[in-house]
């Protein structure tokens, strides 16, 4: 199976989708090894394009791209002629003049990954490393491999069929929120959503399992198998959405008395987390919290989605 880009999830079939993260339990091999390298990417460019803060995203990519053996070019908006006002299509002719082979993009603007993708300014791959509030598909890849893990043992070739996951929060804003309903729904789980009616869009909405504005009903409706907390995204909202952090938390954190009743569900959180806010420490810091196990099974989704571009060759012996 080759893609030519990983832009969103809706691009991906169930079986791509399963495809990747069964090559990803092979890549969580090559991770334990005393020498953790493959010679896929070998004679290969990968610029790590990133307009936008991140942590997670950029390390593990960064670690992802070294273990497949890739030369890795780091440019942030920050230290790079961007700063200077230079546009996307000027700053990617220029890596494509270096002969980059791909491209992976953080962008604040929606759709910013696509339009890339559907440019011709650039012919290689691009993967998007999250564009604005619209998606951030190697996250939900990443989350579905730890779900299925954690659910599953490494058995190969399954989804996450009838599995109920809840997605808490800032839906409006998060690009996590969009990419995870898209491939959950692909990988056959039942997706609920949650959240303020200010922070719940409708169109969003209609395409769950359920919806819910009082998080204490769905938890008493719904056996949750997995509880995913969103960051309150306050450098996206240009208004009040909610009356104060103590009411949000009141109503829609994960609080101590909420993860009690939970039961065993798994918490889930993409980081960086509003710790008392979205989800108090009782809970981020829990055996039943999957917040590292996330950070590190991005290095090996992250491993397979670059693995499964047209750009990679080689195998994984
Ligand atoms: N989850 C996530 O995208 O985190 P970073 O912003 O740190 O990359």
């Amino acid at each position: 199976m080759k893609l030519q880009h990983l832009v969103s999830t809706t691009d991906l079939t169930r079986e791509q989708a399963i495809a990747i993260l069964d090559t990803a339990i092979e890549m969580s091999k090559v991770n334990q090894r005393e020498i953790k390298k493959l010679p896929v990417l070998r004679g290969k460019t990968v610029v790590n394009l990133f307009y936008e803060d991140s942590t997670r995203t950029r390390v593990s990519f960064e670690v992802a791209e070294k273990r497949l053996s890739a030369d890795v070019v780091n440019v942030s908006a920050k230290g790079s002629s961007v700063s200077k006002g230079e546009s996307l299509k000027d700053t990617v002719q220029t890596l494509a003049a270096i002969s980059a082979d791909i491209v992976v993009m953080r962008h604040g603007s929606s759709g910013a990954a696509q339009y890339l993708a559907e440019s011709g300014w650039f012919e290689g791959a691009v993967i998007n490393a999250g564009d604005g509030t619209h998606e951030h598909p190697t996250q939900a890849l990443l989350d579905a491999y730890t779900l299925r893990s954690r659910i599953f043992g490494d058995k190969t070739g399954t989804g996450l069929d009838g599995l109920n996951i809840a997605i808490v929060g800032d839906i409006a804003h998060s690009r996590v929120a969009r990419s995870n309903l898209h491939l959950l729904k692909t990988l056959g789980a039942k997706v609920h959503l949650i959240g303020p009616p200010t922070l719940l869009p409708k169109a969003l909405a209609v395409q769950a399992t359920t919806s819910h504005f009082n998080f204490d009903e769905a938890i008493e409706e719904i056996k949750f198998d997995a509880v995913m907390m969103l960051r309150i995204q306050s450098e996206r909202m240009n208004a009040a959405f909610f009356p104060s952090e103590s009411e949000y938390s009141k109503f829609w954190g994960l609080t101590k008395s909420r993860f009690t009743r939970i039961g065993d569900a798994l918490v889930m959180h993409p980081g960086p987390m509003n710790r008392g806010l979205e989800i108090e420490s009782i809970a981020a810091d829990s055996p039943n919290s999957t917040v590292l196990e996330q950070v590190k099974n991005g290095v090996s989704t992250r491993m397979s989605v670059l693995y499964h571009l047209n750009a990679a060759e080689g195998d994984l012996s």
